[in-house]
């Protein structure tokens, strides 16, 4: 183990080294659904009306996510991205919907996603304008937050785009007053330190104080190749961002791109299994009115999700990289421990790694259970510290493992029938 790494390690088991925004919520990494990666900034509803970013997208996304089980599995944020306003504000100075996409208004679509259980987000922007060229929330933060609250919005995703650098954090903590004063519960999604880093290195502990997760790094597009930068970005940074993740607030590697166009299926498993050790907000964008049923399900594997879900709310971390292995580890509630073992190799087939050489091994002193989550579901029996377990994974693929210490004492107590389970 690294220095580093051990730094990280104590850090991670002590603790957040700051406190979270405190609105009581993304007590656990925000599960949803977000319009951008798949729809963009698609506004021609006469040739494209399914596809557009449009009241009806919403409403379907939603009657979808409770007709096919998204709901049941976690997912509940059905979020709108940039697009969706008129380019011009009412003469109140209030941001309004563009009345041909949106006929019903914001708030007659919360209310619809209200009614499904869901709940909705929505987009601004901390500067002038949007990303894409809307009207931004620069001089109208306190109009919009209370517009937002009026509308029955559950979460904002704020962008960064079209402000002066140097002025970043103060808009970021003024919105995030503004919304507090509102008294409504919004989760807030931040863009600041992303656009902070050209300049300078962020201060997480303010980022923290101020939202519930922040965007670090570039977009995530339909590609290995995008899915990679971001977890390479992640494990170099990992020293300086993982100390400020935990219940209330998370660092942000964006959407998850699963069941798209871009990524082969054991390039999906690495995603959804990276982004659980991660402690990423699980924020879908893709289309779930078509959805393959392989993404699906793993998208829906109520194991990986635990992982993500779990209850300690410590961000895992990259723990080793040798012979285009990579190891994350994520330290769960009880002791127990995720493990991810990542084949950055992209030629040949299934490589074996031999599983005594993580780090967290350990926890096998005197004896673990160890159950493999991806690529299938498979309970490996009771181990020890000198084990020689070989775990195979398929090219840009990874096998996800969770590990559960068991004391001698235990071991002792258990009966000949758990002992042997496989056999029975
Ligand atoms: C930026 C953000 C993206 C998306 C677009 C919208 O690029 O990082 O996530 O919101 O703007 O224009």
């Amino acid at each position: 183990m690294s220095a580093g790494v051990f730094l990280l390690a104590l850090v991670v088991l002590i603790g957040p080294a700051t406190e979270a925004l405190d609105n009581g919520l993304a007590l656990k990494p925000t599960m949803g659904w977000l319009h951008w990666e798949r729809f963009m900034c698609n506004i021609d509803c006469d040739k494209d009306p399914d596809n557009c970013i449009s009241e009806r997208l919403y409403m379907q996304m939603a009657d979808v996510m409770v007709k096919e089980g998204w709901k049941e599995a976690g997912y509940e944020y059905v979020c709108i991205d940039d697009c969706w306003p008129s380019h011009q504000r009412d003469a109140q100075g209030r941001l309004q919907a563009d009345p041909k996409r949106f006929p019903g208004g914001i708030k007659k679509l919360a209310d619809y996603v209200h009614s499904k259980g869901l709940k909705l987000g929505i987009y601004a922007d901390v500067g002038k304008n949007t990303c894409a060229g809307y009207p931004g929330s620069l001089g109208y933060y306190e109009t919009d937050a209370q517009t937002f609250a009026d509308w029955g919005v559950d979460l904002l995703k704020f962008d960064g785009c079209y402000m002066d650098r140097t002025l970043l954090g103060e808009g970021y903590i003024n919105m995030s007053h503004a919304l507090n004063k509102t008294r409504r519960s919004i989760l807030y999604s931040c863009e600041w330190p992303l656009y902070e880093w050209p300049i300078r290195q962020p201060n997480y502990t303010a980022i923290r104080e101020t939202c519930n997760h922040w965007r670090n790094f570039d977009d995530v597009f339909d590609s290995w190749s995008s899915v990679k930068s971001i977890l390479d970005w992640t494990a170099s940074h990992q020293d300086i961002i993982v100390p400020s993740a935990g219940p209330g607030g998370w660092n942000d590697p964006d959407m998850l791109v699963i069941g798209n166009f871009g990524l082969s299926h054991d390039q999906q498993e690495s995603q959804m299994a990276l982004w659980a050790i991660m402690a990423a907000p699980l924020l879908m964008s893709n289309d779930l009115r078509d959805i393959c049923p392989r993404s699906k399900e793993l998208l829906q594997n109520r194991r990986i999700i635990a992982i993500s879900q779990d209850p300690l709310g410590k961000q895992g971390y990259r723990t080793l990289k040798v012979d285009s292995f990579e190891v994350w580890e994520r330290p769960l509630s009880k002791n127990q421990l995720a493990i991810a073992i990542l084949n950055k190799q992209e030629i040949g087939g299934p490589r074996g790694y031999v599983i005594g050489a993580v780090p967290g091994w350990k926890t096998c002193d005197p004896l673990c259970n160890v159950t493999q989550i991806l690529p299938q579901y498979k309970e490996m029996g009771i181990q020890t510290p000198h084990s020689s377990l070989v775990i195979s994974v398929n090219p840009s693929g990874t096998a996800l493992l969770t590990v559960t210490p068991i004391s001698k004492l235990h071991w002792q107590n258990m009966s000949v029938k758990h002992k042997h389970p496989t056999i029975l």
